[in-house]
């Protein structure tokens, strides 16, 4: 069995019964279903023909949303001055598709955006069709709510407005226009991030952080919004590489603390698909060969793999604080898979 194989093993393996993915069955904070990692990991099957589970868990997020419906109505009345971060959806829930009582920094928006961007993947027209009040419902939903400051992909710095947060949202947007046969906010959004979060040509962090970060490049891949011949893209991916890249891994972005900032898999995946979309599938194959060097004897791939570390000093609070790095990482694995996938499309 090949580690793309395997990768597609793991994920069946710990699809929960609910239709839900875990995001790893042995870290001790990871056993939830977030509504960003599923989204990408339902695509990932997809993509390689999974075609039930992806649908299984587009069925639990569904269901999900449509049991916060009397929230999201209340919301969608308030004030928008009066909304924060807190009143935002959570973005993870039990595997059960229950909220999670606990207090998890979870006001982020961008799961949501990134399950409309899946589901509008989703081959299976008549299913999607059917879904069509709860696609309205948080299409709804992220029109109203996509300028509020909220925690960004990495559950962080919830003062700000996130780029590849709100490419997440138009991502989504942009699918739900197609599936309400109507105009959404996603142009908007997209201005948005043009007039306030570029500089020199190319793309930032968000409106706290001029630097980059590594989910920038779903600008491009997976989510398309930007092509690949416009300079912000190159110029970007060009900064990614110069300050996040270590000999294939790429890091979250430059002052990460995380388990003392290594280097993450599923970014270094995506970056190694933007290479191939951009005809560099040298750069592409040697990101693919590094993750292959750090999956575990037994195929598991990690979250993040500690080398060239930006804090060494935080690397043991944190395994003090929360145990091993998590691993097996499902979405680790649906993005290798997207990167083994890509490159044997064209072998
Ligand atoms: C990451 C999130 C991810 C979650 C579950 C967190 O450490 O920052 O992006 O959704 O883990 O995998």
């Amino acid at each position: 069995m090949n580690l793309l194989e395997r990768s597609v093993a793991i994920i069946k393996e710990n699809q929960s019964s609910h239709g839900s993915y875990v995001a790893s069955p042995n870290f001790s904070q990871y056993s939830y279903s977030w509504f960003r990692d599923g989204a990408f990991i339902a695509d990932a099957m997809n993509l390689v023909g999974e075609r039930e589970s992806a649908m299984s868990f587009l069925e639990w997020g569904i269901r999900t949303i449509a049991a916060q419906r009397t929230s999201i109505e209340k919301l969608l009345l308030m004030d928008l001055k009066d909304i924060t971060h807190r009143d935002l959806l959570p973005t993870r829930y039990l595997l059960n598709g229950r909220l999670a009582l606990d207090n998890w920094p979870n006001g982020q928006s961008d799961g949501y955006g990134t399950f409309l961007w899946a589901l509008g993947n989703f081959p299976d027209m008549e299913f999607v069709r059917g879904q069509r009040s709860t696609i309205e419902l948080i299409t709804e939903y992220l029109e109203k709510i996509w300028q509020i400051r909220c925690f960004d992909v990495w559950e962080e710095n919830a003062d700000g407005l996130h780029t590849s947060t709100l490419l997440s949202i138009a991502a989504g947007l942009k699918a739900s226009e197609s599936l309400l046969e109507r105009t959404t906010l996603w142009r908007e959004i997209i201005d948005f991030i043009l007039r306030n979060l570029t500089i020199n040509g190319r793309f930032i962090k968000s409106t706290l952080n001029r630097g980059v970060d590594g989910s920038l490049c779903w600008a491009f891949y997976p989510f398309n919004l930007f092509g690949k011949e416009e300079p912000l893209v190159i110029n970007t991916l060009t900064e990614i590489e110069r300050v996040l890249l270590f000999e294939g891994g790429s890091k979250r972005y430059e002052l990460d603390t995380y388990f003392g900032g290594g280097s993450w898999i599923l970014l270094s995946a995506y970056l190694g698909q933007c290479y191939l979309g951009m005809d560099q599938r040298e750069k592409a194959l040697s990101i693919k060969a590094w993750i292959e060097r750090h999956a575990k004897p037994n195929g598991e791939l990690p979250e993040q793999v500690p080398e060239h570390l930006l804090k060494d000093n935080m690397y043991r609070p944190w395994i003090d604080k929360w145990g091993e790095i998590a691993c097996p990482l499902l979405w680790s694995h649906a993005a290798y898979v997207t990167l083994a996938v890509g490159l044997a499309g064209l072998e």
